[in-house]
């Protein structure tokens, strides 16, 4: 798909963050974009963004996968599906409910699967299929444990489905984040770790480079990993653990001085009692982490731009 004039894209948790920063991305490259989230008046302000007619919403939840249809059928068209609507209870998954866990499998796993599912069976050939993943789901990270593995799941399921996909011209791509200062990770500074945090952040709109990117390519499967070289780093942790132990004191401190000045750029967000900063390190010593406990090490070894922009 090599330019978006009179296309319809669909953005799922198109009214904040990635999801908003994407559907301007994709607006501006010619597309008119449907997005689709629970709360009604985010919609609604997120709408009011575009010029007129060029933003339709769709209120409702992907977590509850039996009502994907009628969301669906809303659409006008769809020639781009961007699967980016996402749940993260942080913390070790004891401290959750069984609803919680099963609410982030429906959002993070099923619903993109099975959006994917029906809107093949409307997206004209040369449509393209984009999920929004995160590095998390490029190295088991204990803490989040079910948040790490759906986001796997859906890395794997893109790359496998690519070829049943192809057979209707239809191409997919994941774009993997590391951490992105969104309200994702700002309403939930007291468990998001010190190492992931360590991290080079991006903004919303980097990602959405990414995500657009993703779309105008005719590469399927591709993946696109977002910063670069944490995802390379991702990589070769994955590959090699036992680098982990050995970069993990530089990432703690710095990732507590980033937690500090975004809470107190966040008017004060309450912190744990150890020393401010959340210390979740589990009995293997793994830490808790939240977005790309894992990326990494590797960041370790990149280049730490972090806390100066955050
Ligand atoms: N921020 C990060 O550090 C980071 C890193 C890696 C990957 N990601 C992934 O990026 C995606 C977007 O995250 P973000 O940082 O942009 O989050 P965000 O700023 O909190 O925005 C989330 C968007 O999704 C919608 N949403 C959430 N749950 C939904 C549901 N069950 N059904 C429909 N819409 C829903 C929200 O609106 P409503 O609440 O009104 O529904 C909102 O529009 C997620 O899949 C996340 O896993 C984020």
């Amino acid at each position: 798909m090599t330019h978006l004039t009179g296309k319809t894209a669909v953005v799922t948790g198109g009214s904040a963050g990635i999801g908003l920063a994407s559907a301007h991305a994709l607006h501006g490259a010619g597309a008119r974009v449907v997005l689709i989230a629970r709360d009604g008046d985010r919609l609604a302000r997120a709408a009011a963004e575009f010029p007129k007619g060029d933003a339709l919403t769709i209120q409702g939840d992907v977590a509850d996968t039996e009502r994907l249809p009628i969301l669906l059928e809303q659409c006008p068209a769809i020639d781009v599906l961007v699967n980016n609507a996402g749940v993260h209870h942080r913390g070790a998954m004891l401290r959750h409910s069984a609803q919680e866990l099963a609410e982030m499998v429906s959002a993070n796993l099923t619903a993109p699967i099975v959006l994917a599912r029906l809107a093949a069976d409307v997206m004209p050939a040369g449509g393209r299929i984009v999920n929004v993943a995160s590095l998390a789901g490029k190295l088991p990270v204990p803490g989040s444990a079910v948040y790490s593995g759906t986001k796997a799941g859906l890395r794997f399921w893109a790359l496998a489905v690519a070829e049943d996909l192809a057979e209707r011209g239809i191409g997919v791509a994941t774009v993997n984040p590391g951490p992105v200062d969104t309200a994702f990770v700002r309403a939930d500074l007291a468990h998001v770790s010190p190492i992931s945090a360590s991290q080079p952040w991006s903004t919303p709109e980097r990602v959405a480079e990414a995500v657009l990117a993703a779309i105008v390519s005719d590469r399927s499967p591709l993946e696109i990993d977002v910063p670069y070289l944490s995802g390379k780093m991702a990589a070769a942790v994955y590959a090699i653990p036992a680098i982990r132990p050995v970069l993990r004191p530089v990432m703690q401190w710095k990732g507590e001085r980033t937690l500090r000045r975004m809470a107190a750029s966040s008017g004060g967000a309450r912190l744990n009692d150890a020393g401010g900063v959340p210390q979740r390190l589990g009995a293997d010593g793994c830490d808790g982490a939240a977005e790309v406990d894992a990326a990494a090490a590797g960041a370790g070894l990149a280049s730490f731009s972090t806390s100066d922009r955050v």
